[in-house]
């Protein structure tokens, strides 16, 4: 049997905290997860760990920052033995907060490379997203080739991307803090304020429609909302796809920032032992196909294949800097967004 709890951000805590009583939280042969990934094609995911272990997964769906506000409230009687999250910045603040354990898997180990492992081994990438620049081909002869480009005044008010409340793009200025130092990445961050074509708006596909519609020469999206739109019918973006094309910058040099879709294990697990099983069957084969085939996402394991959508990108360069590292600079990050008014 599947239970799945759909836990709107509007309710209060104590009506959230009532929400989860149907939890057994010690009950054998079952798997609470706390689930920020927002996919409905993740049900497969679950269904196929539940059928091979014979466990019952209980899954409570929510933002990440709910979520993990909600693991630290419920403290030691927490139910939650897995946090299932997207973006570094987020696995990090779970740790930060305290919420997660160390896992020692030799099969974690094995499978993820360890730039996409927590230094601690508290959370573990399963996928990854490329943040890429996308161009109107219509408007744009010479896209920029790196993510200092952006910041080059010939491309003053051409850029569409979205706001500095967006995990990605903090997670994408922390990596070049991490590269560059605090400065540059002022910088940077002051030129592309400076090239903005609008008001940042809306989410990564909203930033893809921009350019379907001319408004925006230039994007910056993730890679997997790009070809979903390849794959399927995205509104405003697939009908006029030929318009758009796309650079993944800095070939050459660091390479294509990433950012991860990632778990780590409650502090407080009930069921450690499955969830730890769990984790090592997100690294394994099937679960590493699915990431690409039902969410057009990079599998963390080498070698596991590619979806059509997203084989259709083409090769790259990713940027292998430890993601550990970078997390530490998401706050500084946060800083520079402000100092430059990005709004
Ligand atoms: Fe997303």
């Amino acid at each position: 049997m599947f239970k799945r709890t759909i836990w709107p951000g509007t309710l209060p805590a104590a009506a959230l905290f009532l929400a989860s009583t149907a939890f057994t939280a010690t009950a054998e042969g079952e798997l609470n997860i706390y689930s920020s990934r927002h996919y409905d094609t993740d049900e497969r995911l679950y269904s196929d760990f539940e059928e091979a272990e014979g466990v019952t997964i209980n899954r409570i769906e929510g933002n990440a920052d709910e979520l993990i506000a909600r693991m630290v409230a419920e403290g030691a009687n927490s139910p939650a033995d897995v946090l299932i999250t997207v973006d570094t910045s987020r696995l990090h603040r779970a740790k930060v907060a305290g919420i997660l354990q160390s896992v020692d898997s030799g099969v974690l180990e094995e499978r993820i490379p360890g730039h996409l492992q927590d230094s601690d081994n508290q959370w573990f990438g399963f996928s990854q997203r490329a943040r890429i620049i996308f161009y109107d081909k219509e408007q744009v002869n010479e896209p920029p080739q790196t993510y200092a480009d952006l910041a080059d005044p010939k491309f003053e008010g051409m850029v569409c991307i979205r706001s500095s409340t967006n995990t990605y793009n903090q997670t994408l200025l922390a990596s070049i803090v991490t590269h560059q130092g605090e400065d540059a990445a002022r910088d940077w961050a002051q030129g592309v304020v400076d090239n903005m074509a609008r008001p940042p708006q809306g989410g990564d596909t909203d930033q893809l429609r921009g350019l379907v519609s001319g408004e925006c020469a230039i994007a910056v999206s993730n890679t997997y909302y790009f070809a979903r739109a390849l794959r399927r019918e995205v509104d405003g973006v697939s009908p006029d796809i030929d318009r758009i094309g796309w650079v993944f910058p800095d070939q050459g040099g660091n390479g294509a920032h990433i950012n991860l879709s990632g778990a780590g294990v409650a502090a407080n697990a009930p069921h450690r032992d499955v969830a730890v099983k769990f984790l090592e069957y997100l690294s394994g084969e099937s679960a590493q196909t699915y990431f690409s085939a039902g969410n057009d996402e990079y599998p963390a394991v080498e070698g596991a294949p590619l979806a059509d959508s997203v084989a259709a990108l083409g090769d790259f360069q990713m940027d292998e800097i430890d993601l550990s590292e970078v997390a530490e600079n998401i706050a500084t990050a946060q800083k520079i967004f402000n100092e430059v008014g990005w709004p």
